[in-house]
């Protein structure tokens, strides 16, 4: 992880996606398989991804933050790990327990667009790191990633639970979508949120912070009018202010979700190398047509 953490002081002032996205990039140079497509060195590379992208992530923190990067515990699981490297603190088991549920939910998720884009990659006989800087890239858009950070946000600017349906109104009115709502494939809840609801109730209650869960309430309830046209709450809902809770800083939300999804985006480019096939859409041109060619010089000049 040396030349990682060069590579990290160098870019400290970027988003951690951002930053997220250039160190995996640069360490495929430091991966002796790194060109070796077969599927037993692609596993490899990707459980090797799957313990640096939890510390590339910490590791940035601490060093923007003028800290050393935290050396991982062998003794902790992945989840665990992962607070400890962030903190510094073993996290308690509830906690590691919330944080393990937050990374399966994230682990996979069919042919999401960051999945999509690493087996677009895939597809072209590039390799594991190179598909994985894709995926990254596209997770890093707000449509698809970046609702956690936005829920937290959307939370603080709400700040009380008597608030929500005035918020909701006046995003409505603005067009503008409320974030951690609705899906692109679902037209119900998002069966993953469930399983971080009860979780963040107890947590919001136990560190003394229970508005946040009864915010996040208030707002599932003023956004049920939109339940009917399909625009329900989804997975990034409630994970906000499970990483909230936890100190964790706003714009590391969305890399924890890359944290989370290396595994996924790993068998998925394991899936498309097995059975591959280059990706390559057609698009359909409807412009005016036909035109006739005019020389540049007798074109007008452009604004
Ligand atoms: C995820 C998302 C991009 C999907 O968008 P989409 O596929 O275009 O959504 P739909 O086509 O189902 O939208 C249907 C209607 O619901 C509205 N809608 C969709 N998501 C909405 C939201 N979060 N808040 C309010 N209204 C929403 C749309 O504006 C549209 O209304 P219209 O028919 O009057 O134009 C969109 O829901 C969104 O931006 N959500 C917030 C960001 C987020 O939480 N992303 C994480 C996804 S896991």
């Amino acid at each position: 992880m040396l030349p990682a953490y060069d590579i990290i002081r160098a870019l400290d002032g970027a988003h951690p996606m951002d930053v997220l996205r250039t160190t995996v990039s640069a360490i495929a140079a430091f991966d002796a398989e790194v060109a070796d497509n077969t599927p037993a060195a692609t596993v490899r590379k990707g459980v090797r991804l799957t313990s640096q992208v939890p510390m590339i992530v910490a590791a940035h923190e601490h060093i923007r933050n003028g800290r050393n990067p935290v050396q991982p515990d062998a003794q902790l699981s992945h989840a665990a790990n992962f607070l400890y490297l962030l903190t510094g603190r073993p996290p308690n088991a509830q906690t590691a327990r919330l944080m393990d549920i937050d990374m399966i939910l994230h682990a996979e998720h069919g042919s999401n667009a960051s999945s999509f884009a690493a087996r677009v990659v895939a597809g072209t006989e590039a390799n594991l790191h190179a598909a994985i800087t894709a995926a990254i890239a596209a997770l890093s858009g707000p449509a698809h990633g970046g609702a956690a950070e936005n829920v937290m946000r959307m939370a603080q600017e709400v700040g009380d639970p008597s608030r929500a349906a005035e918020y909701v109104k006046q995003k409505r009115a603005n067009k503008e979508a409320v974030m951690g709502f609705g899906h692109r494939v679902y037209r119900t809840e998002d069966p993953r949120a469930r399983h971080m609801r009860a979780g963040v109730e107890q947590l919001s209650r136990e560190r003394g912070q229970p508005q946040w869960y009864q915010i996040l309430a208030a707002l599932v309830e003023a956004m049920k009018p939109y339940a009917r046209h399909g625009v329900n709450v989804n997975v990034d809902f409630y994970a906000g202010v499970v990483y909230y809770l936890n100190g964790i800083a706003e714009d590391l939300f969305v890399p924890i979700f890359a944290v989370g999804r290396v595994p996924g985006w790993t068998v998925q480019v394991l899936e498309q190398m097995e059975n591959n096939i280059l990706i390559r859409p057609l698009t359909l041109y409807n412009g005016p047509q036909p035109r006739a060619y005019v020389p540049i010089e007798r074109r007008a000049p452009s604004p």
